[in-house]
């Protein structure tokens, strides 16, 4: 998301986990790399080792058959010759053709109730199921992460009620926003050559923050997810900011609970009475913003200290099953989720790999005790409900051949005695406050971890680290190589034994983002060498690869085109190949966007990524044209002759 109220306000993870500096400056000294501009031992490492691939990595590959593009700074979508880009199901198409919700006015008239029939706000993670394995039919299940808002406080939703930013004053203000968020599944197809949303259909569904879903997991029952109006611990009203998605092997759509800390406040008091829990996943101190907790007691703390609990989670839905409630599985840990990527161990476990996009936050990983059976549907099903969960510890040492460092898979449950030495009592427990059980075990903390992807055929995992500008001097490690980290970096790293389930891994740098036309070869503000004053950009995000090994980058940062971004234009979308590291520009979007969420029909021959919050700071009137409101939307992008995206 690209409202910084969300970042700049939130809290740092201020745990007492040490950096890795003082292990890289050790290493460091030792090799007698000359110190510059600055930078620490660990990345002038990286990058001496860089200039040794630097040609391998300007050198041109055949996996990327587009022809880069410039940079934009308009209000359109710019894409690579030989390809269409154009805007489909924005927030507010009506999926229904009758009843309330079947019209779009264009004028934020719409009530609360036909808001949760049309598509919903701010288009975020999104994945296409096919149906019968067609590559023109399939359900689009996509998640909406939020509403802009602006003002002092973010209080004034910027366009749910039309061309006016407006304070919601009415629960049926507050519903709407409700309404908007969450998910959607739409069924589409691809007639004479173009796709269509297929109104009235079945399949079609919006899960909003306000539908019934279902805990389950170790933690479901459990006393820290019992409210008032469920003494179950079991039953949940909505899935909140769902950010980034995952998607399953059987079929299913992992969706992605991220800054669900920003509707939980209270108006009961005006001091500060958060548990230390609740101020470190980032509970607002009084009243929120978006205003919810003056309407529905649940969303105030203060009335309902359990409530928030039941958010922060990974929510599976199952598109294909349009009665199937969505299930909270509290076995992979609740914090700010950002998206969900699979792999499948050597003994078929499935692995989840997790971001938690904080300042100095963690990457987790999931190991299911089951074992995936491909085909077997109803094996597969509640797989993420029982496993262990880790997190990661990043360590520095001597570079041997493509290695930067190395690293281990901490677990967090009650068989880890620092765990129970802490003061944690039950799995539950721990699962619950995920954070603290990290913090407790001394988790690296990285520069705001986004979207994990794993390599199609090699398993080697990308993680997005998008920026950290809290970052000071003395606090670089050697995966976080940059103090006011205001680029951004790709780190992969390699499972022990190419298994996803391993405990150890070693991990380098893919890229270090940065601006080579500003800087100094060699400062680490220029990037790293496979970043040239033609491809650069900053803040990556979304990323993701396609069957044949390309993967893809999206980002959501400073468009202002100014100072340390100068050249980089508006948010865009990046192609990389791993093997030489050569990136270059694909897509950019309209003004004050962010580009998100990609996913391929199985043929790879239609991409559908989505733009988010197009005018955020209010200059945009994308897709529509003329003075029409803003609006998010996905985009359908095919490539002219027909072939597969990117080739
Ligand atoms: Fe919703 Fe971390 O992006
Ligand atoms: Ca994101
Ligand atoms: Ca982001």
């Amino acid at each position: 998301m690209g409202n910084p109220i969300f970042h700049d306000s939130s809290p740092n993870n201020e745990s007492e986990n040490p950096c890795l500096d003082d292990v890289v400056k050790q290493v460091l000294s030792r090799r007698k790399f000359l110190l510059k501009s600055g930078g620490s031992a660990a990345a002038v490492a990286f990058l001496s080792s860089g200039v040794a691939r630097a040609a391998q990595a300007l050198s041109p590959t055949n996996l990327i058959g587009f022809q880069a593009i410039s940079i934009a700074t308009d209000d359109a979508i710019h894409i690579a010759p030989g390809y269409t880009a154009r805007s489909f199901v924005p927030w507010g198409t009506p999926i229904f053709s009758s009843g309330p919700g079947s019209q779009w006015r264009g004028d934020g008239s719409e009530s609360a109730q036909d808001q949760a029939r049309q598509v919903g706000d701010n288009h975020d993670g999104i994945h296409f199921f096919p149906l019968d394995n067609s590559s023109r039919e399939g359900l689009l299940v996509m998640n909406h992460e939020y509403s802009t808002t602006v003002g002092d406080g973010y209080d004034q939703y910027l366009t749910l009620f039309g061309k006016s930013p407006t304070v919601a004053k009415t629960v049926e203000q507050v519903d709407k926003a409700i309404n908007a968020w969450g998910c959607s599944v739409l069924h589409v197809r691809r007639a004479a050559g173009d796709w269509a949303l297929v109104k009235d259909s079945k399949y079609n569904r919006r899960m909003t923050s306000g539908s019934a879903m279902v805990m389950t997991g170790p933690a479901a029952g459990h006393d820290l997810l019992k409210t008032k109006a469920d003494p179950t611990g079991t039953r949940v009203l909505g899935t909140i900011n769902n950010c980034g998605n995952g998607y399953t092997p059987w079929g299913t759509y992992l969706t992605c609970e991220e800054n669900w800390n920003n509707n939980f406040g209270t108006r009961l008091s005006q001091g500060d009475e958060r548990t230390p829990a609740q101020k470190r996943y980032g509970l607002a101190k009084g009243a929120t913003g978006y205003g919810w907790e003056a309407f529905h007691d649940r969303f105030d703390y203060k009335k309902e200290p359990n409530e928030s609990n039941r958010f922060g989670w990974i929510v599976e839905i199952d598109p294909y099953n349009p009665e199937s409630a969505p299930k909270k599985r509290t076995a992979l840990g609740r914090f700010k989720h950002e998206n969900a990527a699979y792999a499948i161990s050597k003994d078929k476990r499935v692995v989840i790999y997790m971001g938690d996009d904080e300042r100095f936050d963690y990457i987790y990983k999931f190991v299911s005790a089951g074992k995936y059976r491909e085909g077997d549907r109803a094996n597969n099903m509640d797989l993420l409900d029982s496993g262990t969960l880790y997190v990661a510890q990043f360590s520095a040492k001597t570079a041997q051949g493509e290695g930067m460092g190395d690293g281990q898979w901490v677990e967090l449950s009650m068989s880890n005695p620092k765990l129970v030495a802490a003061g944690f009592k039950d799995l539950a427990d721990v699962l619950v406050h995920a954070r603290l059980a990290a913090d407790a075990v001394g988790a690296t903390k990285m520069d705001r971890p986004e979207w994990i992807t794993v390599h199609p055929t090699t398993q080697e995992v990308y993680a997005t680290l998008t920026n950290n500008s809290r970052r000071k001097s003395g606090q670089e490690d050697a995966v976080n190589p940059r103090a006011d980290n205001v680029y951004g970096q790709i780190v992969r790293w390699r499972e022990a034994g190419g298994d996803a389930a391993a405990l150890r891994f070693d991990w380098d740098l893919f890229v270090l983002a940065g601006n080579p036309a500003l800087n100094a070869k060699g400062d680490l503000k220029a990037g790293s060498p496979n970043v040239t004053a033609d491809n650069m950009f900053n803040s990556p995000d979304g990323l993701g690869f396609d069957k044949a090994g390309r993967l893809w980058i999206q980002t959501d940062g400073n468009y202002s085109n100014a100072k340390a971004y100068a050249g980089m234009g508006n948010n865009q979308m990046l192609c990389a190949d791993p093997k030489t590291k050569e990136i270059r520009r694909f897509l950019v979007g309209p003004k004050e966007c962010e580009i998100t969420g990609l996913t391929f029909t199985p043929d790879q021959k239609t991409l559908f990524i989505n733009v988010q919050h197009p005018g955020e700071r209010g200059n945009s009137h994308w897709p529509d044209g003329g003075d029409a409101i803003p609006r998010s939307a996905t985009v359908v992008i095919t490539k002219d002759d027909g072939g597969v995206i990117g080739s």
